[in-house]
């Protein structure tokens, strides 16, 4: 049987202004999951919105229809865009899905049967945008830490939720499962500014706005946002219903992709939140840094953005997918803008992967009328690049494995540089003057058409429509990840198809 593996993005809120940053976490966990699969696993990959709470209520009062009809509607706008990114999710979870309302409801009543909800008063800040709570000593010049918004006072009956009970069993735990948090400088920002300094017990319901899922024997009170949105990972599976197969199947999650900003939910209250539950903790919780522009934040309101969709038009789904998988090194924040995308686009995908598929078919046919025949025994020079390219899946998956995705990429694109430089080394057109090199020069090519198949081969999980391109133009049928061991799987003697360009050079704005 195939071993299982369950990978999330966070839960959107919904929006009508996503920008490129959104689509990073859900991109990169897009190429993970179809590594996955491709590697053999039975993959379930998790994407959603989070659609309660009093920022939607507020912008629906401010649209002036109810919180539902404006959650419905701009919902198709993040499934629209996972489309247009070729996002290969396996469910797409709402939080006012029918079942996702009661699971949360009977988690929350678990909680408090079994006295880990209390009730209580709350005083204190909250920060709408960010639906967080802090304590006044949290604050950073009376503003919110996170978003640097101002906080309100709030004062209401609530429940609580004893995440103090669990503060030593959850340090144990983090410091026993080294891998639980990544990369190691968000996992010592968590026990060194959150946990170590004391866990206070978190309000867990509102009773102030109404839009959320109500308590189940109190419903003035709504559950708080986080709870029923971290929920989203273990509903999704069907857990407490009739059907929990899924559930049994997939539980624990063995990654969920977070940007740095959440990280904090997903290893205090989740972990905390699961223990209480008896259940299993997810193996990682990994938090990525953020595309910034010049160094500052994608926002709305300095404008400074375009819709992802826009730059899909204009430069193609696999240049957008590119950019975010290979520019930032996985963990670190790194800037974005249309002159990187251009750039990138054109050193990489045009010049380097591009120029070489098409010279690479364009010389097989002008030779030999597209025919790929392998005839000699291999040279020095040709065992360069067959030992770099039956080596490279084991170089890649270790990368994966490592989460270090843009050197993943990297490794890749050494296989296509290397390509051009064997061209270089080669000259094809000179041999080409004297028949007795026919086939030398037949050979060269079939271990061209060989590498770059290889290449597409290990591309399909980050730039999928790219690949299959490749695959049309070279006509192969060797495209699954077990044919990358063994050099010299491409179909001898196969006929290719016409080059088409990949990727047109992009002149700068
Ligand atoms: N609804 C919560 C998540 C609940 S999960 C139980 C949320 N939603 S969000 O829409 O604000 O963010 C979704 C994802 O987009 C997060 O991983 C967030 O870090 C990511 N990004 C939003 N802006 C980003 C950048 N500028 N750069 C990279 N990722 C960023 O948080």
């Amino acid at each position: 049987m195939n071993k299982k593996y369950y990978i999330t993005t966070p839960i959107y809120y919904p929006s009508a202004n996503f920008h490129i940053g959104h689509c990073y976490t859900t991109i990169i966990a897009d190429a993970i999951a179809r590594y996955k699969r491709l590697s053999g696993y039975d993959v379930f990959f998790l994407t959603g919105t989070d659609e309660h709470g009093q920022k939607i209520q507020k912008k629906a009062e401010e649209s002036n229809v109810s919180p539902q009809e404006y959650v419905d509607k701009i919902v198709e706008n993040a499934k629209d865009l996972w489309k247009s990114l070729d996002i290969s999710y396996d469910k797409f979870i709402r939080t006012t899905d029918k079942e996702h309302v009661e699971v949360v409801q009977k988690i929350f009543k678990k909680l408090y049967d079994q006295g880990d909800i209390y009730k209580g008063e709350y005083k204190g800040k909250y920060c709408t945008p960010c639906e967080s709570f802090w304590t006044e000593t949290q604050l950073i010049d009376g503003k919110c830490p996170d978003c640097g918004r101002e906080v309100n006072e709030v004062s209401e009956e609530a429940y609580f939720f004893k995440l103090s009970k669990y503060q030593d069993r959850l340090v144990d735990y983090i410091e026993n499962h080294p891998n639980f948090i990544q990369p190691q400088s968000r996992k010592n920002e968590m026990i060194n500014n959150f946990i170590k300094p004391g866990l206070e017990d978190l309000c867990v319901s509102r009773t102030s706005f109404n839009w959320g899922v109500p308590v189940s024997f109190d419903d003035k009170h709504v559950v708080y946002v986080w709870l029923d949105a971290l929920s989203n990972y273990i509903t999704a599976l069907g857990y407490l219903t009739k059907d929990d197969t899924l559930f049994k199947k997939y539980w624990p999650a063995d990654l969920h992709i977070v940007g740095k900003e959440i990280v904090r939910f997903h290893t205090i209250i989740w972990p905390i939140m699961l223990m209480a539950l008896g259940l299993e903790l997810p193996k990682q919780v990994y938090g990525h840094g953020w595309l910034v522009i010049n160094g500052g934040k994608i926002s709305k309101s300095l404008g400074n953005y375009k819709d992802p969709r826009d730059y899909i038009k204009e430069y193609g789904v696999d240049a957008v997918r590119y950019f975010a998988l290979r520019e930032v090194p996985f963990g670190n924040d790194g800037n974005f803008s249309e002159d990187l995308l251009i750039n990138r686009t054109n050193s990489d995908l045009a010049n380097i992967l591009g120029n070489l598929v098409n010279r690479t078919i364009g010389m097989s046919i002008k030779y030999f009328n597209g025919i790929v025949s392998n005839k000699e025994e291999k040279e020095d020079i040709d065992n360069d690049l067959i030992n770099y390219a039956v080596k490279l899946k084991n170089k890649v998956d270790t990368n994966m494995d490592n989460l270090e995705i843009s050197v993943a990429l990297d490794n890749i694109f050494e296989l296509f540089r290397k390509c051009n430089k064997y061209i270089d080394d080669t000259m094809p057109w000179v041999l080409y003057k004297d028949p007795n090199n026919y086939d030398r020069l037949s050979t060269i090519l079939y271990n061209l058409i060989e590498s770059i198949r290889i290449g597409a081969v290990l591309l399909q999980p980050f730039l999928p429509s790219t690949a299959n391109k490749i695959f049309f133009q070279i006509n192969t049928k060797q495209v699954a990840f077990d044919t990358l061991t063994k050099f010299g799987l491409y179909e001898n003697n196969n006929h290719l198809n016409n080059p088409e360009v990949l990727f047109q050079r992009i002149n700068m704005k």
